[in-house]
């Protein structure tokens, strides 16, 4: 949780993903009074330090194809489209990427 003048910012998550050697980003959420001023960026930061501190190798997340911000926020944190789709509700794709601990 990201905490600014006693308000919850921004969330995120991480545990365990599919395999033991890979870990899963999941609720990722800022505050829309507090998004474009780099709480994201220090979410994603802590929750891969979270990971390696805890020894996984690999990072795992989905985000949906029209969430253009938060991929710009994973891709320059180096997280990468593994190629894997899903589709969450009908019509409604979303896309694995990952990245290296
Ligand atoms: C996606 C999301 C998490 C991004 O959070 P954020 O706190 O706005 O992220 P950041 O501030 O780190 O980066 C966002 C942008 O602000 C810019 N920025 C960061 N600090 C800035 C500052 N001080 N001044 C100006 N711009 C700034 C970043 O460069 C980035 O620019 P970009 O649009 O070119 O990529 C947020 O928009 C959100 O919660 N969206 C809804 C939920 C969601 O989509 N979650 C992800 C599910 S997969």
């Amino acid at each position: 949780m990201a905490e600014a003048d006693g308000i919850v910012a921004g969330t995120v998550s991480g545990g365990d993903g599919d395999s033991t050697a890979a870990a899963a980003m999941t609720a990722m959420w800022v505050d829309p009074r507090f998004r474009r001023q780099g709480v994201g960026e220090v979410l994603v930061k802590h929750v891969i330090e979270w990971a390696r501190s805890s020894r996984y190798d690999e990072m795992f997340l989905w985000v949906t194809d029209v969430n253009a911000n938060a991929e710009r926020l994973y891709q320059r944190n180096g997280f990468v489209s593994t190629g894997a789709v899903q589709e969450v509700r009908p019509g409604e794709f979303e896309h694995e990427m990952s990245r290296k601990i």
